[in-house]
């Protein structure tokens, strides 16, 4: 059976029976507790303490305290009506060095968590790599060094051999282009790097961990196999307002391009085993090609169950020539990336719902044979703490947007098991520190005190109806 809608009063809008609903969160943005349990130093510890990185120096050394308060989150997720959640897993908790010996503490902790989850039937999503690679390896490298990604495969193999018999779905490595661009080519995540050909190694090496853990993962008999990536469908100004308008031919080739950039470098090695042929062309000339050996695209290429979509905004490109305005992404300086002319989260993201539902029906047109799963939607605003109510309707609006984009999608025959909001709780922000608020559930930060916004209450009947309804 598939979505149905009922359009009158009372309209419902009914999302596929087994869909999953849940949030998302991750290690270094919520747990604090960096020098707990024998947690080795991570290179988004380096970064955060290192002056000029983040908003007002923001670290994430408290975070929410969720590595002591793990048990009356999972209680408030189950008061929410969670029926997942996505959390990830620390590398340097389990390997505090990055390789050699594993430590038991780091695993027991996320047993814990693990176990409260399934107590409160609550179905646990555990990512691998969200970004906090230990520091040790960074030493030797980091993502730049093609080590690094047989020393993920270890560290895979150990999380699983603990937690394989209670976690069905594993995330291997989330955002791989975030992590290469935003870390290594233009440094403005840890470890702070800015150099292209950097950031295509760190990419190869990322895409080769996914491959090598996606394997050790099904030798070990996982269930559900995932990666997780950020995408967007990459637009001009004009198709923003109409999806079907004629392109010139140097815009044509401008989306072609970033699209080849931002979506199929992930896309096809992992989904078809190969680079497209732009990719490779850029590539060459940041670095060359001699990073990617024999046999790696076919590693690549594992047979995954599901791939995960972090999707916020969409990407607005015009070709212009001689005006090279966006150094940032190499191959890309003829290209001005422009912002749409639509409202903007606090992030300055605009709001385009529809190319969620543009993406999703993208990735089953091209990429037919892989369940879907959206691990990431949401938005930060500014919100205002009233008594005890935030009432962040925007925030609710726009999960209502993404979610009639994401049922369209259904609708057109877009295979996609689930919804999962970023994020369960205001967290670090990366480089914005806690300045901008993903949460549908508010955090005092001086307090620790959770308060589910009105967003969150809006999400249980959601959850309760598997839908709108209204
Ligand atoms: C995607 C990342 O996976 C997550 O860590 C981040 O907080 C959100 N985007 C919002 O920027």
């Amino acid at each position: 059976m598939t979505a149905t809608t009922v359009s009158s009063r009372g309209e419902t809008l009914a999302f596929p029976p087994g869909f999953v609903w849940g949030a998302a969160t991750a290690a270094y943005q919520i747990e604090g507790g960096v020098r707990e349990g024998g947690r080795g130093p991570s290179v988004w510890d380096t970064f955060s303490h290192t002056p000029g990185r983040t908003a007002d120096g923001h670290t994430g050394d408290v975070a929410c305290d969720h590595y002591r308060r793990h048990a009356d989150d999972v209680r408030l997720m189950a008061e929410l009506g969670l029926r997942a959640y996505r959390f990830s897993v620390a590398w340097p908790r389990i390997q505090p060095d990055g390789s050699g010996p594993v430590n038991a503490a780091g695993l027991d902790f996320y047993e814990r968590l693990v176990d409260e989850l399934l107590a409160a039937d609550i179905t646990p999503y555990a990512t691998l790599y969200h970004w906090d690679l230990p520091q040790a390896l960074e030493d030797r490298g980091g993502w730049t060094d093609r080590d690094t990604a047989y020393r993920f495969a270890d560290y895979a193999r150990a999380v699983h051999d603990r937690l394989g018999d209670r976690v069905g779905t594993w995330m291997t490595v989330n955002e791989p282009w975030v992590a290469a661009v935003l870390g290594y080519g233009i440094g403005v995540h840890a470890p702070g790097r800015a150099s292209a050909a950097e950031a295509f190694r760190a990419s190869h090496h990322l895409l080769l961990a996914h491959g090598l853990s996606a394997r050790v993962l099904r030798e070990g008999g996982a269930r559900e196999i995932a990666l997780t990536l950020n995408l967007a469908p990459v637009l001009t100004p004009g198709r923003l307002n109409d999806p079907e308008l004629t392109l010139s031919e140097q815009d044509a080739e401008a989306v072609d391009r970033v699209d080849c950039l931002i979506n199929r470098q992930f896309l096809d090695p992992t989904l078809r085993g190969e680079y497209p042929a732009p990719v490779l062309a850029i590539m060459d000339r940041h670095g060359g090609l001699g990073h990617i050996r024999d046999g790696d695209l076919k590693t690549i290429n594992q047979p995954v169950d599901l791939l995960g979509i972090n999707y916020y905004t969409p990407c607005v490109v015009r070709s212009e020539p001689g005006e090279p305005a966006n150094a940032a992404y190499p191959g890309t300086e003829d290209i001005l990336f422009s912002g749409a002319h639509a409202p903007t989260t606090a992030m300055g993201w605009a709001i385009v719902p529809t190319g969620l539902t543009q993406v999703l029906t993208r990735l089953s047109r091209d990429y037919p044979e892989v369940g879907l799963l959206v691990t990431e939607n949401g938005a930060a605003f500014d919100d205002v703490v009233t008594g005890d109510r935030v009432h962040d309707t925007d925030r609710t609006a726009f999960f209502e947007g993404h979610l009639r984009a994401a049922h369209a999608a259904i609708e057109a025959g877009a295979d996609l098991r689930g919804f999962l909001v970023w994020s369960l709780l205001d967290n670090f922000e990366w480089a914005e520190g806690y300045h901008k608020r993903f949460g549908i559930v508010h955090v005092d930060f001086e307090t620790q005190r959770r308060l589910p916004k009105d967003s969150a209450l809006w999400y249980r009947e959601v959850i309760r109806h598997n839908g709108l309804h209204r």
